[in-house]
Order: C-alpha cells, then structure tokens, then sequence
C-alpha cells in the first residue's frame, strides 16, 4: 500500500516540475519579446530630434512660453520639474491633463517622442541660455 501511496505522489512532484518548467518557459519567451520590442526601437533620428526641438518652442511654447518660463500653461524649466517623474510628463504630454487646456498630442506624438521631449525638458535642453 505505502509503496503505491509514494508512487502516486512521485507523480505529483514530477507534474508539478512540469507545471513549473512549462510555466517558466513562457514567461522566458513573453520577456524575449518585450526585449526584442524595446532592442527594436530605433534612436530617434537627428533630423526628428531638431523637430521636436522646434515644436516645443513654436507649438507647446504658446501656452508655456517660447522660453518655458509660463504663460497659459506653467512654466516647463528643470526647477519647475524637478520632483516630476519623466514618465508622469511624458503621460501629462500624450494624454494632456482633462479639464485643463492642456491638449493630448498622441496623434502627433510617438511615446518614444514623448519621453525624449519630457526628458530634454528635464535636463534643461530644449532652451539653453
Ligand atoms: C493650449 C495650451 C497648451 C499647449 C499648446 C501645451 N500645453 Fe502643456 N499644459 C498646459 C496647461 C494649462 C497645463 C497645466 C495643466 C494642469 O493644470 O494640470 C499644462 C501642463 C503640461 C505639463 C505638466 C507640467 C507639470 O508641471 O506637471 C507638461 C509636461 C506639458 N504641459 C508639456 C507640454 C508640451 C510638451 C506641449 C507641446 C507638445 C504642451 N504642453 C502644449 C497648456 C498647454
């Protein structure tokens, strides 16, 4: 009888490890994919970074100031940022802020573009002294 009893929950075990290996393997392959996804997108091109630079100026400028410092919307400047999260901006940006006349600029913006942007603010690059 015990004989059969440790036979049976070898069994278990042994499916168990299956379970197990099975369920690693698919998590290994869903993170290859996120990884090749992230690896796949490309570094924004020179020529689209100097675009972006020129819409924040011109398009996001008109409400936060051609120099950021505020108008419409507040001021955009790495103090003003500071304890702001890139990815908060970079939502704040593709979504905008509802009930507020900060508009969603995702049909012109990519994510990727969004968090250049956000980051470029933060660092203080998009106007230099
Ligand atoms: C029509 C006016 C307007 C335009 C154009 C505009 N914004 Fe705004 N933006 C605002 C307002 C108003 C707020 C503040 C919303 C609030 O009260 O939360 C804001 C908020 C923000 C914030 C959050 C700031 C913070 O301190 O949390 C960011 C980042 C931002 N805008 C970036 C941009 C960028 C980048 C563009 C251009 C792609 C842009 N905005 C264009 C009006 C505008």
């Amino acid at each position: 009888m015990s004989s059969v009893k440790i036979t049976i929950s070898c069994l278990v075990v042994a499916a168990h490890l299956l379970t197990i290996n099975f369920a690693t393997a698919i998590a290994e392959v869903t993170v290859n994919g996120v990884a090749n996804v992230v690896a796949n997108e490309k570094e924004l091109s020179q020529a689209r970074k100097n675009q972006l630079t020129h819409i924040v100026k011109q398009d996001c400028g008109s409400c936060h100031g051609m120099t950021l410092k505020g108008g419409l919307g507040p001021a955009l400047l790495p103090e003003n940022l500071a304890g702001k999260s890139v990815l908060f901006l970079q939502h704040s940006i593709l979504y905008g802020r509802t009930g507020t006349a900060m508009p969603p600029w995702q049909s012109l913006l990519t994510e990727q573009e969004a968090l250049w942007i956000s980051q470029q603010l933060k660092a203080g690059e998009i106007v230099k002294p």
